[in-house]
């Protein structure tokens, strides 16, 4: 597969690139995509001076006009707060629709950066350079960016897709193993979707590397960047995960269809995570358990073989993701907090099942007795 992958939609055509090493060919890559005016780079704070100084340095001595501004780790910085302090650091230092945002960091990042691009001088150019594994797979593909609101998350925001996706596998080297393995979740979830492959390819390294003998090993350790081979091959299985999102908003764009797929394992995952308070759980975490609710349900809906449950819950704990639900939350409460999921419509949870590795169905006549059963 190639490094450079293509979303196409209605609105826009953009690349998505996906390799190690990737961050040193963003000069070149910016001139060619005739983004010529000032650059306002965003970065996460955790990583400013890992990569936002040097970026920012590098791009200057190609001759560009460089401006650097840090943003707080953590979903705290996607709010109103730092959303402003974008738009003084860019309209007190002269942006012109000209120019463009370069998002530097994971989805909170992104998703922050993003909306200020959007709506500063009513939206100019976005790039889009993850860091994180889970916003190399999803976040930072397919134009949603935003903010949250106190009633919840991501509540005000806006569609504005980026001019480029560059993801440079080799930032994941400095990426804590929690957050690598909760992104392992979104990669899984891609396979389960719609790439068979995917997973299979996903078994066959953890086999290889003992990662699936819950006796004998031990389960992903994360990035190990003096093990070549390996990162060579996460990077490909990365690429691959990326395209499955890549196909998916390109066929749908603005979520009226396909794109709702992408929410498998988010309806119990998401009220886990809205009971619990972000933050003790990773949004990857909370996904890989409602991954196997809803495997769960789909064999007792006859929709497939329980065997999918065994295969998926066996790859799951080779990439070091637990599927217990944590102590002390109330079924009940799970239960009634799906029904106020953004993807509920007409009042029915819509929910996504897989059929086979690969396939998934979209079904909103899930009895609550069952959800109920899979969740006690
Ligand atoms: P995050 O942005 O909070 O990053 C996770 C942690 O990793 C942070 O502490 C950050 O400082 C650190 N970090 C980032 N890159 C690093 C690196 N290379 N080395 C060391 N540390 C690094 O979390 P996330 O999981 O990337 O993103 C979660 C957010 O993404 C949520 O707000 C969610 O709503 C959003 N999201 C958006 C979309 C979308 O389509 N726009 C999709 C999924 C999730
Ligand atoms: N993360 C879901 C989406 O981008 O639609």
């Amino acid at each position: 597969m190639s490094a450079t992958l293509t979303v196409t939609t209605s609105t826009a055509t953009y690349p998505v690139i996906v390799a190690a090493g990737a961050l040193a060919s963003l000069p070149e890559r910016l001139a060619g995509l005739g983004l010529h005016g000032a650059l306002w780079i965003a970065c996460d704070g955790a990583i400013a001076s890992t990569y936002g100084e040097p970026l920012a340095a590098a791009l200057r001595a190609a001759g560009r006009t460089a401006h650097l501004h840090v943003v707080p780790s953590g979903e705290a910085s996607k709010g109103p707060e730092q959303l402003w302090r974008l738009y003084d650091w860019m309209i007190g230092g002269g942006v012109e629709r000209r120019d463009a945002v370069l998002a530097l960091g994971g989805g909170v990042l992104g998703d922050l950066a993003g909306y200020a691009a959007a709506s500063v001088l009513r939206g100019v150019a976005i790039v889009q350079v993850p860091t994180t594994l889970l916003a190399m797979v999803d976040s930072a593909v397919g134009g949603k960016t935003g903010i949250n609101h106190p009633l919840g998350k991501n509540l005000v925001g806006a569609f504005h897709p980026p001019h480029l996706v560059l993801a440079d596998t080799a930032t994941l080297a400095t990426l804590p193993p929690r957050e690598l393995r909760a992104g392992m979740a979104e990669v899984i979830k891609h396979g389960v979707i719609r790439d068979a492959g995917l997973f299979v390819e996903l078994e066959a390294l953890a086999a290889e590397r003992g990662w699936d003998d819950h006796r004998e090993g031990q389960p992903f350790p994360g990035w190990n960047a003096a093990d070549a081979a390996l990162t060579e091959r996460l990077t490909a299985i990365i690429r691959r995960a990326v395209a499955v999102k890549v196909v998916v908003v390109s066929s749908d764009e603005f979520e009226r269809g396909e794109r709702i797929t992408l929410n498998y394992g988010h309806t119990i995952g998401h009220a886990v995570e809205a009971l619990m308070g972000y933050g003790p759980l990773l949004h990857g975490e909370a996904v890989a358990l409602g991954m196997h609710a809803a495997a769960r349900i789909a064999v007792a809906m006859g929709l497939c073989d329980a065997s999918l449950v065994a295969r998926q819950l066996r790859l799951l704990t080779a990439y070091g993701l637990s599927v217990a639900l944590p102590p002390g939350l109330d079924p009940e409460a799970i239960l009634a907090t799906t029904l106020r999921d953004k993807k509920v419509q007409a009042g029915r949870v819509r929910w996504v099942l897989p059929t086979a590795i690969g396939s998934v169905v979209v079904r909103d006549d899930v009895p609550e007795e069952l959800v109920r059963s899979v969740i006690m």
